[in-house]
């Protein structure tokens, strides 16, 4: 299986930005990690982290007939991008949304996605850890409808 995995805005500054929020993990830290799972199971895992909303949309555009499932921790876009959503829209893989923060649990400007949805499933305060859930998640998924 092809997956890929999509961080935005400021996930790239992840283990010295507020980490009593995100954590002391990097995201470099927390992609090894991943692509080490990854690849006990079998699975080609693509990584991609950008602070530009057309870099996460061209991405996502590029991933048609290319990828299987998306992983993604949109960042503050969860709660502004339509644009975001509408790409997810056009090429239709299946995709679980990430926090590493409880969402619920903060500002009330963080409790609406635009992407929950119209995803199979939403991760949200459970660290790093909920990119390793969402891997196994979406590897369940796929061996079972393939
Ligand atoms: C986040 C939560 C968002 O509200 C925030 O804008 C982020 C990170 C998280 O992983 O907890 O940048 O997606």
């Amino acid at each position: 299986y092809r997956i890929l995995l999509l961080n935005g805005p400021n996930l790239n500054m992840l283990g010295s930005r507020e980490p009593a929020v995100y954590g002391a993990a990097s995201l470099s830290d927390i992609v090894s990690e991943l692509e080490s799972a990854a690849s006990t199971m079998n699975v080609s895992l693509s990584h991609f982290q950008s602070n530009a909303e057309h870099e996460l949309i061209a991405a996502i555009q590029q991933s048609l007939g290319q990828q299987d499932y998306i992983l993604i921790n949109p960042g503050a876009y969860t709660h502004t991008s339509v644009a975001i959503r509408d790409a997810l829209l056009a090429v239709a893989i299946p995709f679980i949304e990430i926090h590493l923060s409880n969402v619920h649990a903060r500002e009330a400007f963080r409790r609406h996605s635009y992407l929950a949805d119209i995803a199979k499933g939403v991760i949200c305060g459970l660290g790093a850890k909920g990119y390793h859930y969402a891997l196994d998640a979406a590897v369940a998924a796929l061996q079972t409808t393939k």
